[in-house]
């Protein structure tokens, strides 16, 4: 009897093969981006303990109280949870490190976050995050450097058509009054609360401004808005970052409702959104956590950042109609039964150029290697057969309708194909 097939978890995706071409390009996009503007990469663990995001993200947010996949280890009894998110965990590594003491730092990580969320389009239970954090700057210049850079990548990539929402959360002071005009405004309408809001009331009104309930939408549109009640400081700080973002022509709407759903936020907050996706149509969100390394036990330090959701910003990608075609290598070599150790010595002189190069392997029939050859993606068959084996000399068939010279198979010595090829694959890249 064939055994039960095991699948995956729900909302844990396989990234496969077909998908490999758009997330090299994001990785390898983001990751020079980084490079360009100074940033240097961080590691963490995945698992962390849990006190860490109670504390950071905060005990009453959608995130820690519904979200995170806890756990007991059952070996030593200490409490785990799978990282939500990777703030908190960056800013722990500084502490702990003490990466902080004599310089500011620009850090970016990349790597699977996990949250027991509703699994939708866009939307899993392990998704990828690349972001960034810079640490020990007030801001608001660090803030404009992190969304000018957001800006070149979507562009980098080809998207279009995102949004920039921001607002500003002012200071733990400003978000006093605010917190109390927030209670009297809920109170007077307490028949219109859910279960979650009732109890988040005293606990943590802001967070009640997250619901997904639509049946509070409204009432949560007409809560006193938390922009209304800033201070002197907070609201200067929000005209230096507009003045700095229009002098770089950065577009952006203000969006009074933008609260996001993480305690540590102050000041700057933002989400690039789009409609493109459906109802998870944030791709980035970020801002500014100046409370947050001291809630962790660090020194007092300003810090800002970010972090988008891979999985959707390739989703988007797609969306907007870049097409990365499916590439196993750059040329395929097809031998005969007298010519496969030429083939694979011709293979290795490729792949010292750089060249990727896959020797087929399994049956020689010719018929069967061609399919395969046009099936890996690959631009170019190298043909190493027949009378020409003994002369060493290989045929060259570009496989692919965008090559120029397609359909034009030529013959040459085996010095001058990987010459010619190394040549066409440059030009290819160049394009
Ligand atoms: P966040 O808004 O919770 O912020 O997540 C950032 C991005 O991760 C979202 O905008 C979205 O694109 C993606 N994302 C979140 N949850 C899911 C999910 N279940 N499935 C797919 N994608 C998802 C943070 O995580 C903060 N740490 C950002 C930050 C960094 N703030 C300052 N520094």
């Amino acid at each position: 009897m064939a055994k039960e097939k095991i699948q995956a978890i729900r909302g844990m995706c396989d990234m496969l093969p077909a998908e490999a071409a758009y997330w090299e390009m994001f990785e390898s996009s983001a990751k020079a981006l980084a490079k360009e503007y100074g940033y240097m990469q961080i590691r963490t663990p995945i698992l962390e303990q849990t006190r860490l995001f109670k504390r950071g993200i905060g005990e009453v947010t959608d995130i820690v109280e519904k979200e995170m996949y806890s756990f007991v280890d059952s070996l030593n009894g200490d409490e785990l949870t799978l990282r939500p998110e990777n703030t908190a965990s960056v800013v722990r590594a500084c502490i702990e490190h003490n990466l902080l003491y004599d310089a500011p730092r620009r850090l970016w990580y990349t790597g699977p976050m996990f949250r027991h969320e509703r699994p939708q389009r866009g939307r899993y239970r392990q998704f990828h995050q690349f972001g960034m954090e810079a640490l020990g700057f007030k801001g608001p210049d660090v803030d404009v450097e992190q969304l000018l850079l957001l800006r070149r990548l979507w562009k980098k990539l080809g998207i279009g058509d995102v949004k920039l929402e921001l607002n500003c959360l002012g200071q733990i002071e400003d978000r006093k009054q605010h917190r109390e005009e927030l209670i009297k405004y809920f109170e007077n309408h307490r028949n219109l609360l859910d279960e979650e809001a009732q109890r988040r009331l005293y606990l943590n009104p802001l967070r009640i401004l997250d619901t997904k309930n639509p049946d509070m939408q409204e009432l949560v549109e007409k809560a006193p808005k938390l922009i209304d009640y800033l201070s002197d400081s907070s609201r200067n700080f929000l005209e230096q970052l507009e003045e700095k973002l229009q002098a770089q022509s950065v577009d952006y709407v203000i969006n009074p409702r933008l609260v996001r759903g993480l305690d540590y936020y102050n000041l700057t907050v933002y989400e690039w959104t789009t409609d493109k996706l459906g109802a998870q149509s944030t791709i980035c969100g970020g801002g500014r956590y100046d409370p947050l390394i001291e809630m962790l036990g660090g020194r007092a330090t300003p810090a800002c950042g970010f972090a988008m959701g891979i999985e959707r910003v390739i989703e988007l990608m797609k969306e907007c109609g870049v097409k990365l075609p499916y590439k196993e290598c750059d040329v395929y070599v097809i031998w005969d039964e007298t010519s496969h150790n030429q083939a694979v010595a011709f293979a290795e002189r490729l792949r010292d150029l750089g060249i990727s190069t896959i020797v087929h392997a399994g049956s020689a029939k010719m018929a069967n290697q061609m399919k395969r050859a046009d099936a890996s993606g690959a631009n170019y068959a190298a043909i190493i057969c027949g009378n020409e084996v003994s002369q060493h000399i290989v045929s060259i068939k570009p496989l692919r309708e965008s090559l120029a010279d397609y359909g034009d198979q030529v013959s040459q010595p085996e010095e001058l194909a990987v010459g010619y090829l190394q040549a066409q694959l440059s030009e290819i890249r160049a394009k």
